[in-house]
């Protein structure tokens, strides 16, 4: 009877331990909760693209989401006992995602006067010869990440260079902060250097141990990356296919159609293969996990087939004007519903903000509209679409939408605190906005890494 008694006391304790653990591990952030569900320019009313709480709160437990809504009617759901975090007139959004970013070339940044071809052989290839040097790529790749969060991208897919060190360094600086990301070893074997070059047996085997090394290690993904048509020959591109067909589902990154001048030589070095697209799909590098940075210089055929095969364009519009490559068309792509998502290309790019970013894009199509023979019929990039691709479209463009870009319960918690008043200028700018779509637009163009107020992984405070 004693003992019983005892055993009854020692569970009840128990239970209501675990029951304050389980509310203690909830933690509400309150604010203006704003994310997409779809995608604006797919649904009759972009208002049914998103949800917008203007006094909201996201639940988050265990590093994951649990429910985001209005706070009036979920503080009665979750009670006063759960931990609440006041972002109160601040925008709490799902982390930014940058799909196509090279971290080695943060150094060289703003090198001037040279367009693609040129601007590859100057500057990038002698900077990321460094990164065979482990040290080297560890510093730059923890400086990377660290600028990643300080202006709120929470994913990136990203190039690391030929050597293999570049990509330990990165993968390792990336899994000690808990972040979701893609990376993989860059590999070409024509139109450079030697010391840039490797053969297509070790870009082969180099990979290959990468990918069992790294691919779906905690928050991690590999790319495999071919790092363009005219850098590489037949063999090198075999390798690629080789590595789709032994990992089914891994991740494709590469360059295409980027200026006219990698056009040219892509139609040399691959006669009878067809256009640049078509010379990566019948290596079968076109997959629904393949992603095509610039894709400017490409036909309304070719934005056809990537949404075909699933495969997407990614949109880097500081690089694309930085190297006056050209000016992506989101029209066709819209036309067509293939996926776009946005991309720095730092270091051709020019900031890694995705605010930034965000703001070229925008003035992209302005001159796309300017330069058109049908100005009426190009329209002037929406701030909901510039938001989409900047969160729930990058993560499916990069097929990782079941895990971040959004709030929808079980997801990972990344997401950001916007900060409306961050400097006096977008103070006064916000303080006439009349709409949700006019906060957005004032924050695209004005907004910087200041408006970065927070930063969280997983739940977890970064910034
Ligand atoms: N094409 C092949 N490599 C690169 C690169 O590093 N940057 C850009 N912008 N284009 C490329
Ligand atoms: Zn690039």
């Amino acid at each position: 009877m004693k003992w019983s008694f005892l055993k009854v006391i020692a569970c009840g304790s128990l239970l209501l331990t675990a029951n304050a653990v389980a509310a203690g591990n909830i933690t509400g952030y309150r604010g203006q909760v704003f994310y997409f569900t779809d995608n604006p320019v797919e649904v009759k009313n972009a208002a049914d693209s998103y949800k917008y709480y203007e006094d909201g709160v996201l639940y988050v437990q265990d590093g994951k989401i649990l429910e985001a809504g209005d706070y009036a009617s979920l503080k009665n759901k979750y009670g006063n006992n759960v931990a609440l975090v006041d972002y109160s007139g601040k925008l709490i959004t799902p982390g930014f995602i940058d799909a196509h970013v090279h971290y080695a070339q943060m150094e060289m940044v703003a090198s001037y006067g040279d367009q693609l071809v040129q601007w590859l052989e100057k500057y990038t290839m002698p900077t990321e010869r460094k990164f065979s040097d482990l040290q080297y790529a560890t510093k730059i790749a923890n400086l990377f990440l660290d600028q990643l969060i300080n202006v709120g991208t929470t994913t990136a897919q990203v190039f690391c260079t030929v050597a293999p060190q570049s990509v330990e360094a990165f993968f390792t600086a990336a899994q000690s902060r808990n972040m979701r990301m893609i990376a993989g070893l860059a590999f070409m074997d024509e139109n450079a250097p030697d010391y840039a070059l490797i053969t297509p047996e070790k870009a082969y085997s180099e990979s290959k141990k990468l990918i069992d090394k790294w691919n779906n290690k905690g928050r991690l993904n590999y790319s495999v990356t071919p790092r363009s048509a005219y850098l590489l020959s037949d063999a090198e591109m075999q390798v690629a296919t080789r590595l789709l067909k032994e990992y089914p589902g891994i991740h494709l990154q590469t360059h295409l159609a980027e200026n006219m001048e990698s056009v040219h030589m892509v139609e040399k070095m691959f006669p009878g293969k067809g256009d640049y697209l078509e010379v990566y799909d019948s290596y079968g590098l076109l997959t629904n996990h393949s992603t095509f940075a610039h894709s400017i210089w490409i036909s309304d055929s070719d934005f056809q087939l990537l949404a075909k095969k699933g495969g997407a364009a990614v949109f880097c519009p500081t690089s694309n004007l930085f190297l006056g490559s050209g000016l992506f068309n989101i029209g066709s792509a819209n036309k067509y519903h293939t996926k776009v998502a946005l991309g720095t290309d730092y270091a051709a790019g020019t900031s890694l903000s995705i605010l930034q970013t965000m703001n070229e894009s925008y003035k992209v199509t302005q001159l796309r509209k300017a330069f058109s023979n049908d100005p009426d019929s190009v329209k002037p990039l929406d701030p909901f679409q510039n938001f989409y691709l900047a969160t729930l479209g990058g993560a499916r463009a990069l097929a990782l939408d079941q895990y971040v870009g959004s709030f929808s319960p079980g997801m990972e918690a990344d997401f950001i605190v916007l900060d409306l008043q961050s400097t006096p200028v977008l103070e006064l700018r916000e303080s006439r906005s009349q709409s949700l779509q006019d906060i957005l637009f004032g924050l695209e163009i004005v907004g910087d890494d200041r408006t970065i107020a927070h930063t969280y992984i997983m739940g977890e405070k970064a910034k």
